[in-house]
């Protein structure tokens, strides 16, 4: 894998395209010139995003990740349009609709809204996308977040599904190994987007909660462009792990010394334990 890949000319599907990460990797990408398949829920959304783009090297068609065949046919439409699919990226996500809740507080079905669209959806995008991308030597791109390795507290669903789908990443890179293809694994670290709207500022005690549990130089957000332009160098190396921002890179690192003595603080914390407590009442 020593040779860097090429990105110009490559056609690359994004999930939930028109968020911030989303969105701003679609732009990256094309600059280097790819060819972009870009999906998300609003048909609306997704035709002001391929406004800004060459016609010619755009496709936007709307999509559920929660909906097998219809990943299914994206890539088959994908395939029809650019006569090839090279890069999957599956970055659709979403956290708790308006209030975050524990796991004894939070509503039944949103719970599982939230795995069948962070876990599943990642499944059903790499599932559909693989016979593609293992033809043409190219890649599987998963988001996971920090939440992979960072306690989720009051967030739990999410954080589940994005240390399960970080599994996902690696086992399905040990599958490739070998055949050419590839596939890796994205952390991005808190970024500003509607996702992370309620712990920081949208709700007083998550943001509280934040504020408590992390040091905060780990606690600067930073802008989608910063993921997006480590998204095109991890993609150019086939890199198995892009952290981003560089910052959460030891935390990675270190995760089995750092993740026993964050959740004995966590255990300690009263203020903590105040707060979790107030958000399960709150609910
Ligand atoms: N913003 C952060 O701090 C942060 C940190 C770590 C990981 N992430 C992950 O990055 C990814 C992108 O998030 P973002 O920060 O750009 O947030 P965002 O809310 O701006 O974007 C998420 C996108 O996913 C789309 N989406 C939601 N449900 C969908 C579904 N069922 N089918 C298809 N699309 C769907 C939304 O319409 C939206 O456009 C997510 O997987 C998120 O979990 C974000």
């Amino acid at each position: 894998m020593g040779k860097k890949y090429d990105l110009n000319g490559k056609v690359v599907l994004i999930t939930g395209a028109t968020g911030g990460i989303g969105a701003a990797s679609a732009r990256a990408l094309y600059t280097k010139g790819a060819n972009l398949v870009l999906t998300d829920l609003s048909q609306q959304s997704l035709d002001l995003l391929a406004a800004e783009f060459d016609p010619a090297r755009v496709l936007a068609l709307p999509l559920d990740v929660t909906d097998a065949a219809a990943s299914k046919a994206v890539v088959l439409q994908t395939v029809e349009h650019f006569g090839r699919l090279d890069i999957a990226f599956a970055n659709a996500g979403i956290a708790w609709r308006n209030n975050p809740a524990t796991i004894a507080s939070c509503d039944e079905a949103e719970f599982e809204k939230i795995i069948d669209v962070d876990l599943f959806g990642v499944w059903r995008t790499l599932r559909a996308a693989l016979p593609e991308v293992q033809r043409n030597h190219g890649q599987i791109i998963i988001t996971s977040s920090i939440y992979s390795f960072v306690n989720g507290m009051v967030n739990a669903p999410y954080a589940a599904s994005k240390a399960a789908v970080e599994m996902l990443g690696r086992a399905l890179r040990a599958e490739l190994a070998g055949t050419g293809a590839s596939a890796s694994v994205l952390y991005p670290g808190w970024t500003a987007t509607p996702i992370t709207e309620l712990a920081f500022g949208g709700h007083a005690t998550a943001s509280e909660l934040i504020e408590s549990a992390f040091p905060a130089v780990l606690r600067k957000q930073v802008q989608p462009e910063e993921i997006a332009t480590a998204l095109v160098a991890g993609l150019t190396t086939r890199s198995a792990a892009i952290i981003a921002p560089a910052r959460w890179k030891p935390l990675s690192m270190l995760r089995g010394v750092m993740s026993p003595l964050s959740d004995a603080l966590l255990d300690r914390s009263e203020k903590i334990h105040r707060l979790v407590r107030n958000i399960e009442s709150n609910r």
